[in-house]
């Protein structure tokens, strides 16, 4: 593993290093039963689909400036001018500029959030009571550094531009880190953070057909990741259904509301206005308004509102939330029991028209 940062990251004005402090308790298995089939089967699929990095072909020259110029020139610029919906008219190469600087804010969201699973499903394998699930959450946690690696290396040698760690999501992490309930990490992170993360992966690798190598890394990680998924949902299905008193419910419940709210503001992108110099109440009225941006926010929860439902979770304080939110959509696809693979791109394309469809006419509050 070499590569040249031509492209370090931004380090925040807090420093390069932040410490979250967590109390959890870390628990032997001394019986080493190994009862439940299910998750060994996961952690044997997760030994065999093993990749390396040093596996994709880095030497491809990756130039998404180029790529969009491209498209513009035969018709793509218009399109994008009318599918973004602007405040503002842009000329071609502002559009491509912010093009390419949402591009690498989304990707460099993705790398911060892979090294919060990195560090979750490391908590993981010390608080989960059984060895099977031990196992399981450790070959997770190398699935996780391997993500780590590949974005870091694809945005600081190839891309050119990155950003830190979106507030919303810091703040999110932080809490699933701390939180000593060892439910409450697998419920943040592999059913939330990554099961949005699978949806956002599905779209970014439409949006950047024509770029082999990030088409690559993303079908890599999003094999990787829906197995992460099935894993929060296996793990938990039992425990949600059978085990947790009212009280207990209601505490995820709130959890569930609240990571879904700073999720959702996650991709406003204030940091990529402020980048660019531009208006940045306009242009996140913009982001929060514009038909295809909802329709992107909504698409990333078409994995988890089908999974919650999974887990009971979809209670009527969740689903009176997720009404206001416009996601109860998503609630009869299948989940990630159901489909354990990555959802099929045009499953996800005839989504986002529909949602378009429905929205360009008539604008509602999301
Ligand atoms: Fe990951
Ligand atoms: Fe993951």
């Amino acid at each position: 593993m070499k590569y040249t940062q031509h492209n370090p990251l931004p380090i925040p004005e807090s420093g390069a290093h932040a410490k979250v402090r967590a109390t959890i308790d870390t628990v032997f298995d001394w019986e080493y039963a190994l009862r439940e089939q299910g998750m060994l089967a996961l952690y044997e699929k997760g030994k065999a689909q093993n990749w390396n990095a040093t596996e994709l072909d880095w030497d491809v020259d990756v130039s998404i400036e180029r790529m969009m110029a491209d498209r513009a020139a035969v018709g793509g610029g218009n399109l994008m001018n009318q599918l973004l919906n602007p405040p503002k008219e842009l000329p071609q190469d502002e559009v491509i500029r912010l093009n390419l600087h949402m591009n690498a804010f989304m990707l460099s969201q993705f790398l911060h959030g892979e090294q919060g699973a990195l560090l979750a499903t490391a908590k993981i394998v010390q608080t989960v009571p059984d060895e099977e699930s031990k196992f399981y959450a450790a070959s997770q946690t190398m699935d996780e550094a391997r993500h780590v690696e590949v974005y870091h290396r694809y945005l600081t040698e190839k891309l050119g531009i990155s950003y830190g760690v979106n507030p919303s999501l810091q703040t999110l992490l932080d809490q699933i880190i701390e939180d000593s309930r060892w439910d409450v990490t697998f419920l943040g992170m592999q059913i939330m953070v990554e099961g949005l993360a699978l949806a956002a992966f599905g779209m970014q690798r439409m949006m950047m057909a024509g770029e082999p190598l990030i088409q690559d890394i993303t079908t890599r990680i999003m094999q990787d990741e829906s197995r992460h998924v099935a894993f929060g949902v296996v793990s938990l299905e039992k425990l949600y259904a059978e085990e947790m008193s009212a009280a207990e419910l209601r505490e995820r419940e709130d959890f569930v509301i609240e990571a879904t709210h700073l999720l959702r503001e996650r991709l406003l992108m204030e940091q990529v206005f402020e980048r660019l110099g531009w208006d940045v109440k306009l242009w996140t009225e913009w982001a929060q308004e514009t038909p295809f941006m909802r329709g992107f926010r909504q698409m990333t929860f078409s994995k988890i509102v089908p999974n919650l439902k999974r887990l009971g979770l979809l209670t009527p304080r969740v689903r009176e939330a997720y009404a206001k939110m416009d996601l109860l959509r998503f609630e009869n696809l299948k989940d990630s029991v159901e489909e354990p693979e990555p959802q099929p791109p045009q499953e996800l394309v005839q989504l986002l028209m529909q949602f378009l469809q429905e929205n360009v006419a008539t604008p509602a509050a999301s």
